[in-house]
């Protein structure tokens, strides 16, 4: 099964997954689209596209979601991520009582707000009514292992019910 990589207005809402990813120097952006990968091949229809192409306003349609992102400055947002973030931090978006979802926080350890981003994100989105599958994952510089036990963990959820 081919991963879409679409831009927002052409991300199908009825796939099981849509994996969104915030990145500046690539890791984010490569994990997401080896797990949309992972999961094409389980026979799991996934989407993957970069934040900065998404509206919030989509998240009304989405099933099951996850954020995969890094965090710069001193906790702050990926520059691709800045204006979902902001949107979402300010509680710009629908209810999403209607969603599941679970982020993969990418950071390093030696920042004081290590995986800031990712955890912010994970705390609004719950804020706003999505369940969370799986607690936030933060993943330190040397997160390979890490992110094969949580893709794992993940993709052995069952799937949600078809709405669409
Ligand atoms: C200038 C700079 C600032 C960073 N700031 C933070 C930070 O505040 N907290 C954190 O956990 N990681 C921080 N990091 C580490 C990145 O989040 C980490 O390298 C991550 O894997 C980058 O993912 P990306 O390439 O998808 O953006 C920083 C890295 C750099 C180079």
């Amino acid at each position: 099964m081919p991963i879409q990589h679409a831009s927002a207005s052409r991300l199908s809402m009825t796939d099981a997954l849509t994996i969104l990813h915030g990145s500046s120097t690539g890791n984010a952006r490569r994990l997401a689209e080896r797990l949309a990968q992972e999961a094409s091949l389980r026979g799991i229809p996934a989407n993957t596209d970069c934040l900065s192409h998404f509206d919030c306003a989509q998240l009304a349609a989405i099933r099951r979601l996850t954020v995969v992102i890094g965090t710069w400055g001193d906790g702050e947002p990926p520059d691709a991520a800045k204006g979902f973030c902001s949107r979402l931090f300010a509680g710009e978006v629908p209810s999403l009582e209607h969603m599941e979802f679970a982020v993969l926080a990418l950071g390093d350890s030696c920042f004081r707000s290590f995986c800031g981003c990712g955890v912010k994100v994970d705390e609004c989105l719950a804020r706003h009514g999505a369940r969370r599958l799986l607690a936030c994952r933060k993943l330190d510089a040397k997160y390979h292992h890490d992110f094969l036990h949580w893709k794992e963990e993940f993709l052995g959820l069952p799937l949600p019910a078809r709405t669409t």
